[in-house]
């Protein structure tokens, strides 16, 4: 939710900052904005409605904004719609609603986050003189720092100290004082935020790929932490204003990992790195013949300790949880739950105390994730992060890390991090089976060999993806898309279906196959596209029966199954066959060609496939 980057070095910062930015854009594209200073003259802000190349056509990429300190932002509207007055940069002056100029304010920012309280912040400033422009609750943060600055004379640092105390919500603010010249200052509470510095020129955003081609060295600055920046330096403040030491951290990503690599969206590039970061992620959980968790801080008595497990995640994240449950159910033979982050938050879940609650995130920074992992440690339970992203919050705030080693993701569909995640809970699965006497070391190792498969086994359906590519033509323009299965099959129908409405915006639905008959099926009608998802071979006559059901009622049959079960041509209309797996790790190549499916059909409809409508990569915001 929003992008954030900023600068001071060297160079010219609008070039930087509009490079910084078109990697972030994933985070938010409705507008974007830069204020940049030259030296001690006022800041030049410069906003743009729509895509990041609305604000470099009007910059002429930067050029025509002279200055080496600078602010940006790439928004996804939350308080106010999209336009040039909401878009960031915001200032505490009365207009920043122009499309480019100097502005005369004290004091400017960019805000990744929401200020919960910001109404009843407004009516206190608009009591002191303030009057509004915007309808966002980032002006009401930056007229709020103004207002301490001035009635307090204090400086920068304790007037946004002041402010953080005063603001309930999150925030990752970057802001520019008049009196000031060549330094930002920084303040953080739940929104992620970066510092990377090199040698005499210091870069801040709201994720890795932002700076990666200009720094891997970077600080992560803490919650309700702030600091002041210039040039080539850092200085880290707590809340009282105290100064802070914090260590440089070296990036592990290379700079190719964030480009496009040849592909024509990062989409299908990310698909293509499935198999090469499912075995690193296998390979990192994976030592001696057999898993070991080690790294993950995962002891042999913790795990006994445990009475089940508690899968909580968002989105896509949630659909691993949904898999894994039937895996450690059957494997580990404890008892899972699977929750929504959004849900359990609020919820008041009686969990066991000695479940194991395992947050599952790409970004670690989903802000109803985050508040899951809170108010599952509150409540004494211990906390395992399956989290992508180094650093980030959820990975620092949980009691134990296993990291996925998916690389950045920038798609806003998840393909590559999800298949990690799915790789991390086997692992997960294997070492609960064996340490609580459920799994023999024997078996253990059948499994983990079946598991060193998955990636060539992935790569083998890739390069068959061109019947995907003719069948997505033939259903692009499909009205309403039903994925059923059963079992582990329906956990992959749930990531099926999401994938083809994000990026399709085809309305589409999964269904555990056996549920459809209790009133979904009344939707079946002519030329309704039905995806059998059937990897289960226990259950795969269960969902044929089920799938037949559909076809009586006019729907077109699409299989999705495992070499060897050709007489599924007597009954599905269009066939996709995957190699065979064993049943419990097959939804690692069932969701391939889902994912294709999903890719093709939104290419064939001509949509932006990296940043579908109305989404952001890393959901920030509840
Ligand atoms: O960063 P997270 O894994 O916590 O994100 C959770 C969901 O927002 C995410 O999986 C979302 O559903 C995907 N972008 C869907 O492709």
């Amino acid at each position: 939710m929003c992008g954030i980057v900023g600068f001071v070095g060297k160079h010219q910062a609008a070039p930087i900052l509009l490079e910084g930015l078109s990697k972030l854009e994933y985070r938010g594209y409705d507008s974007a904005g830069i204020a940049v200073r030259d030296g001690d003259k006022k800041a030049e802000v410069v906003k743009a409605t729509g895509r990041l190349k609305n604000l470099e056509e009007k910059t002429d990429d930067g050029k025509a904004v002279v200055g080496s300190c600078g602010i940006g932002h790439t928004r996804w509207a939350t308080h106010g719609g999209p336009s040039q007055t909401n878009a960031h940069p915001h200032v505490s002056g009365n207009c920043s609603g122009s499309a480019s100029g100097t502005v005369e304010s004290d004091v400017v920012g960019v805000h990744n986050g929401i200020i919960e309280n910001y109404q009843e912040l407004k009516e206190k400033l608009l009591k002191h003189g303030y009057e509004f422009y915007s309808e966002t609750d980032t002006e009401v943060a930056i007229k709020l720092i103004d207002y301490y600055y001035k009635k307090y004379k204090v400086g920068p640092i304790d007037a946004i100290a002041k402010t953080m105390v005063r603001v309930r919500g999150s925030y990752a603010l970057e802001v520019m004082f008049a009196d000031y010249p060549n330094e930002i200052y920084v303040a953080r509470k739940d929104s992620p935020m970066i510092i990377g510095v090199t040698d005499g020129e210091t870069f801040i955003a709201s994720d890795v790929p932002a700076i990666l081609n200009r720094t891997k060295n970077v600080y992560y600055i803490g919650n309700n932490e702030m600091a002041r920046l210039v040039a080539g330096q850092a200085e880290f403040y707590d809340l009282n204003g105290d100064q802070i030491e914090k260590e440089l951290v070296e990036i592990k990503f290379d700079v190719e990992s964030a480009e496009k690599g040849g592909y024509e969206h990062f989409m299908m590039k990310e698909i293509h790195e499935q198999p090469k970061v499912v075995r690193d992620t296998f390979n990192s959980l994976y030592k001696n013949g057999t898993v070991d968790l080690s790294e993950v801080g995962l002891t042999e008595e913790d795990i006994k300790g445990f009475s089940g497990v508690c899968f909580v995640a968002c989105g896509s994240a949630w659909h691993v949880g949904m898999a894994a449950a039937y895996v450690i159910e059957d494997l580990a033979k404890m008892p899972v739950r699977v929750e929504l982050a959004s849900e359990f938050r609020y919820r008041k879940p009686v969990i066991d105390k000695n479940m194991l609650v395992v947050v599952i995130s790409q970004s670690g920074e989903t802000a109803d994730s985050l508040a899951a992992l809170r108010e599952a440690k509150a409540r004494g339970n211990k906390v395992l992060a399956i989290v992508n992203v180094v650093g980030s919050s959820i990975a620092r705030e949980a009691d134990y890390v296993l990291y996925t080693l998916a690389g950045p993701e920038i798609s806003v569909a998840t393909t590559k991090a999800y298949s990690c995640q799915l790789m991390a809970t086997y692992m997960l699965a294997l070492e609960l089976g064996v340490v609580r006497g459920e799994l023999s070391q024997e078996k253990c190792a059948e499994y983990l060999s079946e598991l060193e498969q998955i990636p060539e086994c992935i790569e083998k359906i890739l390069d068959d993806k061109e019947r995907l590519q003719w069948f997505a033509a033939k259903f692009a323009n499909v009205k309403d898309v039903f994925f059923i299965g059963r079992g582990i099959d329906y956990a992959i129908s749930l990531e099926g279906s999401l994938k083809m409405k994000e990026i399709s915006y085809i309305h589409s639905e999964a269904y555990a196959a056996g549920e459809l008959k209790h009133g979904t099926i009344s939707l079946i009608e002519d030329g309704t596209l039905v995806i059998g998802v059937l990897g289960q071979d226990d259950l795969y006559e269960k969902t044929i029966s089920n799938m037949v059901e559909c076809k009586a009622r006019g729907a077109y049959l699409m299989g999705l199954t495992a070499y060897g079960h050709y007489e599924i041509e007597d009954t599905a209309d269009f066939v996709s066959y995957i190699p065979k797996m064993d049943g419990h790790f097959i939804g690692s190549l069932l969701v391939i060609p889902l994912q294709l499916l999903g890719y093709y059909i939104s290419v064939a409809r001509g949509l932006d496939v990296d940043k579908p409508r109305n989404l952001a990569k890393s959901v920030t915001v509840e």
